[in-house]
């Protein structure tokens, strides 16, 4: 069931899966490894300790095993059952080598691969290799964190206390306004994904807190080269109408944990006080996946930081304490905004409004278009929703299969079983960070090539590999 357009391999050597498979994994097999050790040192339990040598042995060798471009080997069994797919699928490719292999499959299989190593033990079963990692790129979000704290708590006011204020406005007005919030709280969310640890390797902390402030955002609304935006609305917007009788359900695919994860929840407690959505379906991953994506723990990590954000921001970092530097305290607004923020998004939960769903499907090696087939219960669990909204690159990925299709294809045709007639309403909110782009107006794709850094003769589609350009593509699988 897989798309017959030819995936991205890692022997592209004009791909970001070259780069990726050659440069980046090694760099993120490594920080894992001193992850383990450094969360040994800490331990003066003999059992513990030996089991974290036995990890660190095995990473170095799958990192042995990576940059010699040997075959890649068929994952141990570790008692959960998607070990078999994806043998299955390693055994009919070939069991080819690392160089050599479809992108996306790789990719997976390498974070499927670390996870059977702790899967393995009796110590570390549950321990998430990058949870440190996410917790200290959260805490360099500060200034962003604040400010949207400020603008959530601003806009949930007006929205609650609104009534008043729509009596002197025309129709047209309401819904003009109501269009600009939509779109920025939209837009929020989108940037929210520039963000994430896998492309820390390129990006300083500085680049980063740019990209979260809202300035920056405006200015990057002319990187959003398709924009379906107003469809999603549309959606919405005549689901509330008709909300009298139903209920609507609004899903969002998460992608990254942290500061990703904080937008995603901004974006959903609109949704929910705005009355676009009756509740919200949150699904996060079921093992470390791509360093940065979210585990049901990383919900209750964020919430514990909201709960006591002076214990969080104020504490000096690792990397604080050895440079002698004591971090800025939080001023008395900075934390009331946290405070509201946290109790709204409290109760929400409390209510049963924000719905955490795990499933291993997200995890597979496979691309979306084996949905139906592969995990149906979720794909009509899927369509009892109004509108699914998939977070981020990855999701992108395996929307469109991570193939090479020719760059002005219909998202519609890109996405496969998932596209119309699928009874799934599909919202993708992706910045690219991999070569894989559709639905682009023709000539676009060699407009941004012959940018600065676009790639330009070369053939390599360069504009699309770090995070400054996005796509918001809209499928309605209903119609
Ligand atoms: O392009 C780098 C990369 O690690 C891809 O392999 C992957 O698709 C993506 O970044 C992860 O990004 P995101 O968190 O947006 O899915
Ligand atoms: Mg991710």
């Amino acid at each position: 069931y897989d798309t017959q357009t030819p995936p991205y391999r890692t022997s592209d050597l004009n791909s970001f899966a070259s780069v990726s498979a050659r440069k980046r994994w090694p760099i993120i097999i490594t920080g894992a490894i001193d992850d383990v050790h450094r969360a040994m040192y800490t331990t003066k339990d003999n059992e513990v300790e030996e089991e974290g040598k036995k990890i660190v042995e095995e990473l170095s060798k799958l990192k042995y095993e990576l940059q010699h471009n040997r075959q890649l080997s068929p994952l141990p069994d570790d008692g959960i059952e998607d070990i078999v797919g994806y043998n299955q699928e390693l055994s009919q490719l070939g069991t080819p080598k690392w160089l050599d292999v479809p992108w996306l499959f790789a990719e997976c299989y390498l974070y499927r691969r670390m996870s059977t190593l702790f899967q393995l033990t009796r110590h570390w079963r549950d321990y998430d290799v990058f949870s440190r990692q996410k917790m200290a790129t959260f805490k360099s979000s500060r200034p962003a964190v604040l400010e949207l704290a400020a603008r959530y708590k601003e806009l949930i006011t007006q929205l609650s206390s609104d009534s008043d204020a729509i009596v002197s406005k025309s129709q047209e007005e309401i819904e003009q306004t109501e269009h600009i919030i939509f779109t920025e709280m939209c837009e929020i969310c989108l940037w929210g994904n520039a963000t994430d640890l896998s492309l820390l390797t390129n990006l300083s902390y500085d680049d980063i807190q740019k990209l979260q402030g809202s300035k920056a955002r405006k200015a990057a609304e002319a990187n959003i080269i398709a924009n379906d935006l107003p469809d999603a609305f549309r959606i919405l917007r005549r689901a509330r109408k008709n909300g009298r009788e139903k209920e609507t359900r609004v899903d969002i695919i998460l992608d990254n944990a942290g500061f990703e994860l904080f937008v995603d929840l901004i974006l959903a407690g609109y949704l929910l006080s705005a009355g676009f959505a009756s509740y919200i379906v949150l699904h996060p991953k079921s093992i470390p996946w791509f360093v940065s994506d979210v585990l049901p723990k990383d919900f209750s990590d964020l919430l514990n930081v909201m709960a006591d954000p002076k214990a969080f921001y104020e504490t000096p970092s690792e990397d604080e304490q050895h440079r002698g530097i004591t971090p800025q305290s939080l001023s008395e607004q900075d934390n009331k905004e946290i405070a509201f923020l946290f109790q709204h998004w409290s109760e929400l939960h409390a209510d049963g409004k924000l719905v955490i769903r795990p499933n291993r499907f997200w995890t597979e090696a496979g691309s979306y278009w084996r949905l139906p087939k592969a995990a149906p219960s979720l794909y009509d669990d899927l369509k009892e929703s109004e509108l699914v909204i998939f977070k981020g690159d990855l999701n992108y990925r395996k929307l469109t299969g991570d193939a090479m299709w020719d760059p002005t294809t219909p998202f519609t045709q890109a996405i496969g079983p998932l596209g119309p007639k699928s009874g799934i309403r599909t919202l993708a909110l992706r910045t690219c960070k991999a070569d894989v782009a559709v639905g682009l107006p023709k000539g676009e794709d060699e407009r941004l090539k012959a940018l600065d850094g676009g790639g330009g003769d070369s053939g390599a589609r360069e504009w699309a590999w770090s995070g400054k350009w996005a796509l918001v593509q809209f499928s309605d699988g209903k119609a």
